[in-house]
Protein backbone atom coordinates (compact mmCIF):
# COMPACT_ATOMS: atom_id res chain seq x y z
CA UNK A 1 0.00 0.00 0.00
CA UNK A 2 1.28 3.18 -0.67
CA UNK A 3 2.01 5.60 2.27
CA UNK A 4 0.35 9.23 2.26
CA UNK A 5 3.40 11.64 2.34
CA UNK A 6 2.90 15.20 4.40
CA UNK A 7 5.01 18.49 3.46
CA UNK A 8 3.78 20.34 7.00
CA UNK A 9 2.61 18.72 10.12
CA UNK A 10 1.07 20.52 12.77
CA UNK A 11 1.47 18.59 16.27
CA UNK A 12 -0.59 19.71 19.23
CA UNK A 13 0.88 19.10 22.60
CA UNK A 14 4.64 18.23 21.17
CA UNK A 15 6.20 19.52 25.12
CA UNK A 16 3.80 16.56 26.61
CA UNK A 17 4.53 13.58 27.45
CA UNK A 18 3.50 11.51 24.39
CA UNK A 19 4.13 15.11 22.06
CA UNK A 20 7.68 14.99 22.92
CA UNK A 21 8.05 11.34 22.50
CA UNK A 22 6.40 11.36 18.97
CA UNK A 23 8.47 13.98 18.04
CA UNK A 24 11.47 12.57 18.81
CA UNK A 25 10.16 9.21 17.25
CA UNK A 26 9.55 11.39 13.58
CA UNK A 27 12.90 13.17 13.58
CA UNK A 28 14.87 10.07 14.59
CA UNK A 29 13.13 7.12 13.49
CA UNK A 30 11.02 7.95 10.39
CA UNK A 31 12.55 8.44 6.90
CA UNK A 32 9.82 11.72 6.30
CA UNK A 33 11.10 14.77 4.52
CA UNK A 34 8.20 16.81 6.93
CA UNK A 35 8.68 19.78 8.55
CA UNK A 36 6.92 19.88 12.25
CA UNK A 37 5.45 22.97 13.62
CA UNK A 38 4.81 22.18 17.36
CA UNK A 39 1.32 23.98 19.17
CA UNK A 40 1.82 23.70 23.18
CA UNK A 41 0.07 26.31 25.43
CA UNK A 42 2.93 24.99 28.37
CA UNK A 43 0.37 24.05 30.50
CA UNK A 44 2.29 22.22 33.81
CA UNK A 45 2.45 19.43 31.83
CA UNK A 46 4.28 20.88 28.74
CA UNK A 47 7.90 21.13 29.20
CA UNK A 48 10.25 22.58 26.56
CA UNK A 49 13.54 20.54 28.01
CA UNK A 50 11.32 17.34 26.33
CA UNK A 51 12.96 18.67 23.35
CA UNK A 52 16.16 20.61 23.79
CA UNK A 53 17.85 18.17 21.15
CA UNK A 54 14.96 18.66 18.90
CA UNK A 55 14.93 22.44 18.98
CA UNK A 56 18.84 22.36 18.94
CA UNK A 57 19.26 20.25 15.90
CA UNK A 58 16.13 21.50 13.44
CA UNK A 59 14.90 24.37 15.28
CA UNK A 60 13.71 26.80 12.72
CA UNK A 61 14.86 24.19 9.96
CA UNK A 62 12.38 21.72 9.98
CA UNK A 63 10.56 22.10 13.58
CA UNK A 64 8.63 25.47 14.79
CA UNK A 65 7.68 25.86 18.71
CA UNK A 66 5.01 28.32 18.76
CA UNK A 67 3.56 28.68 22.40
CA UNK A 68 -0.11 28.57 21.75
CA UNK A 69 -3.51 27.39 23.45
CA UNK A 70 -5.54 25.87 20.97
CA UNK A 71 -8.68 27.30 22.13
CA UNK A 72 -7.69 30.82 20.63
CA UNK A 73 -8.77 30.06 16.56
CA UNK A 74 -7.32 33.14 15.07
CA UNK A 75 -3.55 32.39 16.85
CA UNK A 76 -4.13 28.96 15.68
CA UNK A 77 -5.36 29.76 12.00
CA UNK A 78 -2.39 32.43 11.25
CA UNK A 79 0.24 29.46 12.43
CA UNK A 80 -1.75 26.84 10.13
CA UNK A 81 -1.85 29.13 7.03
CA UNK A 82 2.12 29.96 7.89
CA UNK A 83 3.08 27.02 7.47
CA UNK A 84 0.30 25.40 4.83
CA UNK A 85 -0.29 22.72 7.19
CA UNK A 86 -1.42 19.56 4.99
CA UNK A 87 -1.89 17.00 8.50
CA UNK A 88 -2.68 17.51 11.96
CA UNK A 89 -1.63 15.25 14.90
CA UNK A 90 -3.80 16.03 17.92
CA UNK A 91 -2.37 15.14 21.41
CA UNK A 92 -3.14 18.71 23.13
CA UNK A 93 -4.93 17.94 26.11
CA UNK A 94 -5.70 17.98 29.66
CA UNK A 95 -4.71 14.63 30.64
CA UNK A 96 -4.99 13.56 34.52
CA UNK A 97 -7.95 11.69 35.83
CA UNK A 98 -7.40 13.10 39.44
CA UNK A 99 -7.22 17.19 38.01
CA UNK A 100 -10.28 16.36 36.07
CA UNK A 101 -11.81 14.80 39.06
CA UNK A 102 -11.08 18.19 41.17
CA UNK A 103 -11.16 20.68 38.19
CA UNK A 104 -13.44 19.54 35.40
CA UNK A 105 -13.79 23.04 34.03
CA UNK A 106 -10.10 22.90 32.01
CA UNK A 107 -10.84 19.86 30.50
CA UNK A 108 -14.03 20.65 28.76
CA UNK A 109 -12.04 23.94 27.82
CA UNK A 110 -8.75 22.62 26.25
CA UNK A 111 -10.34 18.67 25.03
CA UNK A 112 -13.55 19.63 23.55
CA UNK A 113 -13.21 23.34 22.72
CA UNK A 114 -9.84 22.81 21.63
CA UNK A 115 -10.52 20.34 19.32
CA UNK A 116 -13.89 21.81 18.24
CA UNK A 117 -11.48 24.76 17.39
CA UNK A 118 -8.59 23.08 15.06
CA UNK A 119 -11.52 21.05 13.53
CA UNK A 120 -12.92 24.53 12.24
CA UNK A 121 -9.76 25.62 11.51
CA UNK A 122 -9.03 22.65 9.62
CA UNK A 123 -12.34 22.47 7.92
CA UNK A 124 -12.49 26.05 6.96
CA UNK A 125 -8.24 25.96 5.27
CA UNK A 126 -8.81 22.75 3.64
CA UNK A 127 -12.10 22.74 2.29
CA UNK A 128 -12.78 19.93 -0.12
CA UNK A 129 -9.30 18.65 0.18
CA UNK A 130 -8.29 14.75 0.63
CA UNK A 131 -4.86 15.10 0.43
CA UNK A 132 -4.52 16.06 3.92
CA UNK A 133 -5.11 14.69 7.48
CA UNK A 134 -6.49 15.36 11.01
CA UNK A 135 -5.62 12.36 13.72
CA UNK A 136 -7.05 12.73 16.86
CA UNK A 137 -5.23 10.86 19.70
CA UNK A 138 -7.71 10.07 22.25
CA UNK A 139 -7.86 7.21 25.16
CA UNK A 140 -9.48 3.48 25.90
CA UNK A 141 -11.12 5.61 28.67
CA UNK A 142 -13.89 6.77 26.55
CA UNK A 143 -14.89 2.55 26.59
CA UNK A 144 -15.59 2.58 30.64
CA UNK A 145 -14.70 0.28 33.28
CA UNK A 146 -14.62 -3.83 32.25
CA UNK A 147 -14.99 -6.32 34.65
CA UNK A 148 -12.69 -9.46 35.10
CA UNK A 149 -13.08 -10.44 31.37
CA UNK A 150 -13.76 -8.85 28.19
CA UNK A 151 -12.29 -6.58 26.02
CA UNK A 152 -12.78 -2.82 24.31
CA UNK A 153 -13.13 -3.17 20.80
CA UNK A 154 -13.22 -0.46 17.89
CA UNK A 155 -17.15 -0.50 17.65
CA UNK A 156 -17.43 -0.76 21.59
CA UNK A 157 -20.13 1.72 22.85
CA UNK A 158 -18.67 4.40 24.79
CA UNK A 159 -19.38 4.85 28.52
CA UNK A 160 -17.30 7.34 29.88
CA UNK A 161 -17.20 7.85 33.57
CA UNK A 162 -14.52 11.00 35.02
CA UNK A 163 -14.57 14.00 33.56
CA UNK A 164 -11.48 13.61 31.94
CA UNK A 165 -12.51 10.78 29.80
CA UNK A 166 -15.74 12.42 29.03
CA UNK A 167 -13.90 15.13 27.65
CA UNK A 168 -12.22 12.98 25.30
CA UNK A 169 -15.20 11.34 24.31
CA UNK A 170 -16.92 14.60 23.86
CA UNK A 171 -13.98 15.42 21.17
CA UNK A 172 -13.95 12.03 19.55
CA UNK A 173 -17.61 12.42 18.72
CA UNK A 174 -16.55 15.69 17.31
CA UNK A 175 -13.80 14.31 15.39
CA UNK A 176 -16.11 11.23 13.79
CA UNK A 177 -19.45 14.31 13.31
CA UNK A 178 -16.48 16.39 11.33
CA UNK A 179 -15.96 12.74 9.29
CA UNK A 180 -19.25 12.28 8.82
CA UNK A 181 -20.81 15.94 7.94
CA UNK A 182 -18.45 17.83 6.36
CA UNK A 183 -16.02 15.15 4.44
CA UNK A 184 -12.90 16.23 6.69
CA UNK A 185 -10.27 13.29 6.02
CA UNK A 186 -9.90 12.21 10.04
CA UNK A 187 -8.57 9.37 11.97
CA UNK A 188 -9.25 8.61 15.56
CA UNK A 189 -6.86 6.46 17.73
CA UNK A 190 -8.03 5.31 21.12
CA UNK A 191 -4.37 4.27 23.15
CA UNK A 192 -4.12 2.45 26.93
CA UNK A 193 -1.87 3.66 29.47
CA UNK A 194 1.51 4.90 28.57
CA UNK A 195 4.65 4.46 30.17
CA UNK A 196 8.38 5.66 29.28
CA UNK A 197 10.79 8.67 29.01
CA UNK A 198 9.16 12.74 29.84
CA UNK A 199 5.99 11.64 31.65
CA UNK A 200 4.93 13.84 34.13
CA UNK A 201 5.27 12.58 37.55
CA UNK A 202 1.68 12.73 38.51
CA UNK A 203 0.44 9.49 36.50
CA UNK A 204 1.35 6.02 38.42
CA UNK A 205 4.97 5.15 36.81
CA UNK A 206 6.53 8.22 37.21
CA UNK A 207 5.09 9.64 40.84
CA UNK A 208 6.04 6.02 41.75
CA UNK A 209 9.60 6.09 40.78
CA UNK A 210 10.03 9.43 42.24
CA UNK A 211 8.76 9.04 45.61
CA UNK A 212 11.10 6.04 46.18
CA UNK A 213 14.04 8.21 44.43
CA UNK A 214 12.91 10.30 47.51
CA UNK A 215 11.79 7.72 49.93
CA UNK A 216 8.52 8.69 50.21
CA UNK A 217 5.21 7.10 50.76
CA UNK A 218 3.40 5.09 47.23
CA UNK A 219 0.01 5.68 47.59
CA UNK A 220 -2.16 3.04 46.11
CA UNK A 221 -5.46 3.73 45.47
CA UNK A 222 -8.10 1.54 47.17
CA UNK A 223 -7.01 -1.99 46.95
CA UNK A 224 -4.50 -1.65 44.54
CA UNK A 225 -6.40 -4.82 42.11
CA UNK A 226 -7.86 -1.78 39.47
CA UNK A 227 -6.08 -3.22 36.15
CA UNK A 228 -4.63 -1.15 33.30
CA UNK A 229 -3.28 -2.11 30.21
CA UNK A 230 0.51 -0.76 29.69
CA UNK A 231 1.89 0.14 26.40
CA UNK A 232 5.60 2.03 25.81
CA UNK A 233 5.19 5.28 24.57
CA UNK A 234 7.34 4.63 21.67
CA UNK A 235 4.86 1.77 20.29
CA UNK A 236 1.90 4.00 20.68
CA UNK A 237 3.87 6.60 18.23
CA UNK A 238 4.95 4.10 15.90
CA UNK A 239 1.30 3.26 16.02
CA UNK A 240 0.14 6.90 15.32
CA UNK A 241 2.53 7.15 12.70
CA UNK A 242 0.92 3.82 11.05
CA UNK A 243 -2.31 5.44 10.69
CA UNK A 244 -1.38 9.03 10.17
CA UNK A 245 0.25 7.44 6.73
CA UNK A 246 -1.80 4.38 6.56
CA UNK A 247 -5.05 4.68 8.11
CA UNK A 248 -8.36 4.85 6.42
CA UNK A 249 -9.95 7.94 6.75
CA UNK A 250 -13.13 7.79 8.96
CA UNK A 251 -11.85 5.09 11.01
CA UNK A 252 -10.80 4.72 14.60
CA UNK A 253 -7.87 2.51 15.37
CA UNK A 254 -7.16 0.48 18.77
CA UNK A 255 -3.98 0.87 19.92
CA UNK A 256 -2.44 -1.46 23.50
CA UNK A 257 -0.43 -2.77 25.38
CA UNK A 258 -1.93 -6.66 25.44
CA UNK A 259 -0.51 -6.46 28.86
CA UNK A 260 -2.61 -6.05 31.55
CA UNK A 261 -1.48 -5.39 35.74
CA UNK A 262 -3.48 -4.85 38.86
CA UNK A 263 -1.64 -1.71 40.31
CA UNK A 264 -0.24 -3.28 43.09
CA UNK A 265 2.01 -5.68 41.39
CA UNK A 266 3.24 -3.14 39.37
CA UNK A 267 4.27 -1.29 41.87
CA UNK A 268 6.08 -4.27 43.34
CA UNK A 269 7.83 -4.70 40.15
CA UNK A 270 9.13 -1.63 39.98
CA UNK A 271 9.96 -2.28 43.87
CA UNK A 272 12.12 -4.68 42.86
CA UNK A 273 13.71 -2.68 40.21
CA UNK A 274 14.25 0.15 43.16
CA UNK A 275 16.16 -2.32 44.98
CA UNK A 276 18.51 -3.68 42.28
CA UNK A 277 19.53 -0.20 41.98
CA UNK A 278 19.60 0.78 45.30
CA UNK A 279 19.96 -2.59 47.37
CA UNK A 280 20.83 -0.16 50.66
CA UNK A 281 17.62 1.35 50.72
CA UNK A 282 15.76 -2.50 50.35
CA UNK A 283 13.04 -3.27 50.40
CA UNK A 284 11.27 -0.44 48.88
CA UNK A 285 7.97 -1.89 48.85
CA UNK A 286 7.87 -1.10 52.54
CA UNK A 287 6.95 2.55 51.50
CA UNK A 288 3.58 1.31 49.94
CA UNK A 289 0.57 2.92 51.41
CA UNK A 290 -3.05 1.94 50.68
CA UNK A 291 -5.17 5.55 50.61
CA UNK A 292 -8.54 6.77 49.73
CA UNK A 293 -9.83 5.35 46.68
CA UNK A 294 -10.43 7.56 43.39
CA UNK A 295 -14.24 8.23 43.04
CA UNK A 296 -15.26 6.56 40.19
CA UNK A 297 -12.29 4.53 39.73
CA UNK A 298 -12.59 2.47 36.69
CA UNK A 299 -11.55 -0.98 37.67
CA UNK A 300 -10.15 -2.67 34.24
CA UNK A 301 -9.26 -1.60 30.90
CA UNK A 302 -8.22 -3.99 28.13
CA UNK A 303 -8.07 -3.54 24.89
CA UNK A 304 -8.15 -5.59 21.74
CA UNK A 305 -5.87 -3.90 18.92
CA UNK A 306 -6.33 -6.78 16.22
CA UNK A 307 -6.90 -4.05 13.93
CA UNK A 308 -4.53 -1.96 13.89
CA UNK A 309 -2.13 -5.11 13.47
CA UNK A 310 -3.95 -6.67 10.64
CA UNK A 311 -4.89 -3.90 8.83
CA UNK A 312 -1.71 -1.78 8.95
CA UNK A 313 1.36 -4.08 10.15
CA UNK A 314 1.38 -2.26 13.75
CA UNK A 315 2.66 -4.64 16.50
CA UNK A 316 4.33 -3.74 19.98
CA UNK A 317 8.09 -3.80 19.89
CA UNK A 318 9.10 -3.44 23.30
CA UNK A 319 8.99 -6.28 26.04
CA UNK A 320 7.23 -5.18 29.46
CA UNK A 321 10.26 -5.70 31.82
CA UNK A 322 12.81 -4.54 28.93
CA UNK A 323 10.39 -1.23 29.05
CA UNK A 324 9.86 -0.70 32.98
CA UNK A 325 13.49 -1.19 33.34
CA UNK A 326 14.59 1.75 30.73
CA UNK A 327 12.06 4.16 32.45
CA UNK A 328 13.47 3.75 35.92
CA UNK A 329 17.01 4.51 34.80
CA UNK A 330 15.67 7.21 32.45
CA UNK A 331 14.04 8.95 35.53
CA UNK A 332 17.23 7.87 37.47
CA UNK A 333 19.62 9.33 34.66
CA UNK A 334 17.90 12.77 34.41
CA UNK A 335 17.88 14.46 37.87
CA UNK A 336 18.23 17.68 36.03
CA UNK A 337 14.61 17.14 34.29
CA UNK A 338 12.90 16.06 37.54
CA UNK A 339 14.76 19.11 39.65
CA UNK A 340 12.78 21.49 37.07
CA UNK A 341 9.57 19.87 37.61
CA UNK A 342 10.04 20.20 40.77
CA UNK A 343 10.80 23.66 40.92
CA UNK A 344 7.26 24.32 39.11
CA UNK A 345 4.00 24.36 40.56
CA UNK A 346 4.30 20.49 41.21
CA UNK A 347 5.13 19.74 44.63
CA UNK A 348 1.91 21.99 45.58
CA UNK A 349 -0.33 20.17 43.35
CA UNK A 350 1.00 16.64 45.04
CA UNK A 351 0.74 17.65 48.37
CA UNK A 352 -3.00 19.90 47.66
CA UNK A 353 -3.53 16.18 46.04
CA UNK A 354 -3.21 14.52 49.25
CA UNK A 355 -4.79 17.18 51.29
CA UNK A 356 -8.15 16.53 49.55
CA UNK A 357 -8.27 12.26 50.56
P1 LIG B 1 0.36 15.49 28.86
O1 LIG B 1 -0.53 16.05 29.90
O2 LIG B 1 1.70 14.97 29.23
O3 LIG B 1 0.62 16.60 27.73
C1 LIG B 1 -0.40 17.40 27.21
C2 LIG B 1 0.22 18.56 26.46
O4 LIG B 1 -0.84 19.37 25.91
C3 LIG B 1 1.06 19.47 27.34
O5 LIG B 1 2.28 19.78 26.70
C4 LIG B 1 0.20 20.73 27.51
O6 LIG B 1 0.95 21.92 27.68
C5 LIG B 1 -0.57 20.73 26.18
N1 LIG B 1 -1.85 21.44 26.28
C6 LIG B 1 -2.85 21.25 27.19
N2 LIG B 1 -3.86 22.09 26.94
C7 LIG B 1 -3.51 22.83 25.84
C8 LIG B 1 -4.14 23.85 25.11
N3 LIG B 1 -5.33 24.33 25.45
N4 LIG B 1 -3.50 24.35 24.02
C9 LIG B 1 -2.27 23.89 23.66
N5 LIG B 1 -1.62 22.94 24.34
C10 LIG B 1 -2.23 22.40 25.42
O7 LIG B 1 -0.50 14.39 28.13
P2 LIG B 1 -0.05 13.05 27.38
O8 LIG B 1 -0.01 11.96 28.35
O9 LIG B 1 1.14 13.34 26.56
O10 LIG B 1 -1.31 12.80 26.44
C11 LIG B 1 -1.33 13.31 25.10
C12 LIG B 1 -2.63 12.89 24.43
O11 LIG B 1 -2.72 11.48 24.40
C13 LIG B 1 -3.87 13.38 25.17
O12 LIG B 1 -4.82 13.77 24.21
C14 LIG B 1 -4.34 12.16 25.94
O13 LIG B 1 -5.73 12.19 26.13
C15 LIG B 1 -3.93 11.05 25.02
N6 LIG B 1 -3.65 9.75 25.65
C16 LIG B 1 -2.79 9.66 26.71
C17 LIG B 1 -2.49 8.42 27.28
C18 LIG B 1 -1.51 8.27 28.41
O14 LIG B 1 -1.34 7.16 28.93
N7 LIG B 1 -0.81 9.31 28.84
C19 LIG B 1 -3.11 7.27 26.76
C20 LIG B 1 -3.99 7.39 25.69
C21 LIG B 1 -4.23 8.64 25.14
P1 LIG C 1 -2.95 7.02 36.23
O1 LIG C 1 -1.50 6.93 35.93
O2 LIG C 1 -3.48 8.27 36.86
O3 LIG C 1 -3.70 6.70 34.86
P2 LIG C 1 -5.30 6.44 34.56
O4 LIG C 1 -6.08 6.79 35.75
O5 LIG C 1 -5.55 7.38 33.43
O6 LIG C 1 -5.39 5.01 34.18
O7 LIG C 1 -3.35 5.81 37.17
C1 LIG C 1 -3.12 4.47 36.80
C2 LIG C 1 -3.71 3.58 37.86
O8 LIG C 1 -2.97 3.74 39.08
C3 LIG C 1 -5.13 3.92 38.20
O9 LIG C 1 -5.86 2.70 38.48
C4 LIG C 1 -5.03 4.76 39.46
C5 LIG C 1 -3.81 4.18 40.16
N1 LIG C 1 -3.01 5.13 40.96
C6 LIG C 1 -2.66 4.83 42.28
O10 LIG C 1 -3.04 3.76 42.80
N2 LIG C 1 -1.89 5.71 42.97
C7 LIG C 1 -1.46 6.88 42.43
O11 LIG C 1 -0.78 7.68 43.13
C8 LIG C 1 -1.82 7.18 41.07
C9 LIG C 1 -1.37 8.47 40.43
C10 LIG C 1 -2.59 6.27 40.37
Amino acid sequence: MKKREYKNIMVTGGSGFIGSNFIHYFFEKTNSKANIINLDKLTYAGNPNNLTEIQNKYGNKRYFFYKQDICDFGGVNKIFQEHEIDCIIHFAAESHVDRSIFGPKEFIESNIMGTFNLLEVARQNWKDRQDVLFQHTSTDEVYGSLGDTGFFFEDTSYDPRSPYSASKAASDHLVSAYYHTYGLPVTISNCTNNYGAYQFPEKLIPLMIMNMMEKKDLPVYGDGKNIRDWLFVEDHCSGIWAIVTAGRYGETYNIGGENEWENIKLIHEMCKIMDERFPENAPHNKLIVYVKDRPGHDRRYAINCDKIKNELGWTQSVDFAAGLRKTVDWYLDNQEWIDNIRSGEYLKWIEKNYERR
